[in-house]
């Protein structure tokens, strides 16, 4: 299997989870200042902003793996700013990562994909159904991606090819520990917008997505499931 943002949060737990369930995981990130989980069967570094990484990381895959029985894709991350604010170059800039990436990424391994009937977990965001302001790109990126797994799950199955995401609300990870640096600031957010009344843990990703793309998952696809403690703007 494949998982881009494997350095980080989510992508590192996932990576870690099929690992532990005897997996060959193909790690891919952006650089390498970040580790990957140890037992991985190899490490791929390629800018998701770059047109030809799609093809670079599917050539991995052919390569390290032999071929493709499960993506997840991870990468990704918010970006901050208003509708009526952000330039261009920064809707340019966050779609190709968040959104771009993994219709070029699907695109390539799809042929890998249809071979083995195989399974694709894409990363959106509670933010794709409930956006909030002063979030625009990614607001509309990880809506993209929803909308990009549905497509997927209808033409693929006749392949055999089961695609969902998964949407994360407020899970501890790099990017999340700089928006919320202390627990005073987590604990507030949580009491109100997240009946749960934390964040989770990394880990806590995990269980779904090794259901979604695993050959275990036999009858779900075209969904999007929540990993959000039942979050809310008000509550
Ligand atoms: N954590 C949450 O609560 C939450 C909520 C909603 C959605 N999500 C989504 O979940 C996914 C994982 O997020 P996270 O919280 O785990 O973030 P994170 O800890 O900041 O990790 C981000 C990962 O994406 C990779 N990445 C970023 N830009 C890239 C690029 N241009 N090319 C290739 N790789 C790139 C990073 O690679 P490097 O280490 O090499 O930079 C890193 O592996 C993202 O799609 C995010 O939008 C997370």
């Amino acid at each position: 299997m494949l998982v881009t943002g494997a350095s980080g949060g989510l992508g590192a737990a996932i990576a870690a989870g099929f690992v532990a369930e005897g997996a060959r995981v193909l790690a891919a990130s952006r650089t390498d200042e970040y580790p990957v989980p140890d037992g991985v069967a190899g490490r791929v570094l390629a800018d998701l902003g770059a047109p030809e990484a799609g093809e670079t990381l599917a050539a991995a895959a052919r390569e390290t793996l032999g071929g493709l029985d499960t993506l997840v894709a991870a990468a990704g991350g918010a970006v901050k700013g208003r509708v009526d604010e952000l330039p261009d170059e920064v809707w340019d800039a966050g779609l190709e990562v968040n959104l771009r990436s993994a219709i070029r990424l699907v695109r390539a391994t799809a042929p890998l994909l249809r071979t083995s009937g195989g399974r694709v977990v894409l990363l959106s965001a509670l933010s794709a159904s409930e956006p909030r302001g002063g979030h625009a790109v990614s607001n509309v990126g990880k809506a993209g991606l929803a909308a990009l797994g549905k497509t997927l799950s209808r033409e693929l199955a006749t392949d055999g090819v089961l695609v969902n995401c998964v949407a994360p609300g407020r899970i501890r990870s790099r990017q999340l520990d700089r928006n919320f640096p202390s627990e005073e600031a987590r604990a507030e957010f949580a009491a109100a917008h997240i009946p749960l009344g934390r964040f989770a843990g990394p880990e806590e990703i995990v269980p779904v997505t090794l259901l979604l793309g695993s050959p275990a998952n036999t009858y779900i696809t075209g969904q999007t499931v929540g990993v959000d403690g039942g979050m809310a703007w008000g509550i």
